[in-house]
């Protein structure tokens, strides 16, 4: 059977520990073998990426694996050519397709037709190879703790926000999210979350007060104000503005408090230079483990380990 991994909820929530397990054991070195030898995995992007595509990339040739990056402007789709085709051509030659598109229901659509595993690199609607690594540095910060700890959103209820409501129910994690009104995120995704948290004892709790979602919280995440393909106003800049995890707002979170960004960042928008700069090394192990994160993902969709 085909694994695609669209949205989080595509892996239970054993499959997703065995995955953070993994990820120790390539992060450590315990786990070099080259499970993608002879494979090809495609990776279709129709938005800019620093991140994930030179991650995917780097993963598939550890992994032993040749990727192949396919810009939208370069294929025929960009001439009209249709998702059903595309993905029906594809499929001859890959083993696996990694997507970042701007439309979820076009990749929903590309994964109808194909026959080789699609992985979602960032949708409008959600961003779980993100958000699944994101848990991983979490893990290996607090380990046997991550269950117990306050982890808080702040900002909009974008992409990066709605999988993380997914995130708490599949990992049974603390989550609060603090978003201003008319900038909620998905009421799907947060009933996927919901349903997951009742398996699993996570919990999910949405305000529009920044303070009490940061109140004695481990953890404070945060993305751009203005995702890619959206229109910036100064009306939602004005709304977001108490958002802003800045130093005042952190002083309501524990001493301890470590600070994550999916990046890219904003800074002076969603984040201040002296707040980004404090917690800069945390930051980028959390984009460093982007690469450990897919090892295992690639092994667990490719190669069903
Ligand atoms: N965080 C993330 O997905 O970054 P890129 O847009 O650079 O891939
Ligand atoms: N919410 C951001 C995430 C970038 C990784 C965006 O979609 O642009």
């Amino acid at each position: 059977m085909v694994r695609n991994f669209i949205d989080l909820w595509d892996i239970t929530p054993d499959e997703g520990w065995r995955i953070l397990l993994d990820t120790q054991d390539i992060k450590k070195g315990k786990d070099a073998q080259k499970y993608l030898l002879g494979r090809n995995v495609g990776l279709f992007f129709t938005k800019p990426s620093t991140r994930t595509r030179v991650s995917f990339e780097v993963a598939v040739n550890q992994l032993g694996g040749n990727a192949i990056y396919l810009a939208e402007q370069n294929l025929q789709i960009s001439r009209g050519e249709d998702l059903k085709d595309t993905a029906r051509t594809l499929s001859r030659y890959l083993d696996c397709i990694v997507i970042r598109t701007d439309s979820h229901r076009k990749l929903e659509e590309f994964a109808k037709h194909s026959t080789i595993p699609v992985i979602n690199a960032l949708t409008d609607m959600s961003h779980p190879c993100q958000v699944l690594s994101d848990v991983f540095t979490l893990y290996e910060t607090f380990e046997e703790d991550l269950k117990n700890i306050k982890i808080a959103y702040v900002g909009d209820g974008n992409n990066v926000c709605n999988t993380w409501l997914v995130a708490a129910g599949l990992f049974g994690l603390n989550l609060f999210v603090a978003v201003p009104e008319g900038y909620e995120p998905s009421s799907f995704y947060y009933q996927a979350g919901e349903d997951l948290c009742r398996i699993t004892g996570g919990s999910i709790y949405i305000t529009t007060n920044p303070v009490e979602a940061v109140r004695d919280a481990h953890v404070v995440y945060t993305d751009v104000w203005v995702s890619m393909n959206q229109e910036r106003s100064e009306e939602k800049l004005k709304a977001f503005m108490p958002y802003q995890v800045n130093a005042e707002l952190l002083s309501h979170a524990k001493e301890s408090v470590k600070v994550m960004h999916c990046l890219p960042a904003n800074k002076g928008e969603e984040i201040t230079e002296d707040v980004f700069e404090r917690f800069a090394d945390f930051i980028f192990t959390q984009a460093e483990n982007r690469l450990y994160t897919q090892k295992a993902l690639l092994k667990f969709i490719i190669n069903n380990l």
